[in-house]
């Protein structure tokens, strides 16, 4: 058995608290949510996620789940699992960790499709992935430039068609601390407007620069309900 590496240096330690969780233990704690794991569209974020010890152990239940609702069809398999992987988020201080995020997540979504680095399978899951793992402080909520942290919103429009809505990270740990609570009488436009919108994009489009305007507010066009949301 090959031994889990749970630490790089001391110093690491002492100065980023950088111990890494193993997977029994991670294993353990999804298990709490496992019903939220196992849905192909439910969303996880992981503020302090180093090179990934859980997302991709999330992102390996949700492709299970790709498997097991579209595994027959190969291209509603490959938009699902690019799809499953579009709801997998992190931040990560270090630059390297943030760095061996993106691969392992990348990696085990190649493996799962059999594609190779330059598929355009692949080159999407990169574009996905320098959006969605974002190297900045999650306390500060600012990226390594010292901007604010935004995050995409993806949706799954069905035919091969995605859609991609920012909103910056403030506004949306501010929307989840007022639901349920007397804040419910807050204007959801108040607190839950995306600073960018993006046209609807093909597998083939998602690694493309943006050359068009962008749009700021525009509704979102109803992704399609996936099985995982009844
Ligand atoms: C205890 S480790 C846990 C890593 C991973 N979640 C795991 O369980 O294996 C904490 C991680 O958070 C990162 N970190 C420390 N302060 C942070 C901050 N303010 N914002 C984002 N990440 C931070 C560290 O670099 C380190 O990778």
């Amino acid at each position: 058995m090959v031994e889990e590496r749970l630490v790089k240096s001391r110093q690491r330690v002492a100065d980023h608290g950088e111990v890494f969780t193993p997977r029994w233990l991670v294993d353990d704690m999804l298990d709490l949510v496992k019903g939220e794991t196992e849905r192909i569209d439910s969303r996880f974020l992981e503020p302090a996620c180093g090179s990934g010890n859980f997302l991709v152990p999330i992102l390996e239940r949700k492709l299970a789940a790709v498997q097991a609702r579209h595994g027959r069809s190969d291209f509603e398999k490959r938009h699902y699992a690019l799809f499953a992987l579009m709801c997998v988020y992190g931040i990560e201080l270090l630059a390297d960790n943030a760095a061996e995020c993106r691969e392992n997540l990348a990696g085990t979504f190649a493996r799962y499709l059999k594609v190779d680095a330059s598929s355009e399978w692949s080159r999407a899951a990169a574009a996905v992935l320098a959006a969605n793992i974002v190297q900045g402080d999650a306390l500060k909520m600012t990226d390594a430039s010292g901007e604010p942290i935004t995050f995409p919103e993806w949706g799954y429009l069905g035919r091969g068609k995605y859609q991609r809505r920012d909103f910056h990270y403030a506004n949306l740990t501010q929307r989840a601390s007022f639901q349920g609570t007397l804040f419910d009488a807050f204007e959801e436009h108040e607190v839950f407007t995306p600073v960018r919108t993006y046209p609807v994009m093909t597998v083939a489009e998602l690694d493309r620069p943006l050359v068009e305007p962008v749009e700021t507010a525009r509704p979102l066009v109803e992704p399609v309900e996936t099985e995982d949301a009844q």
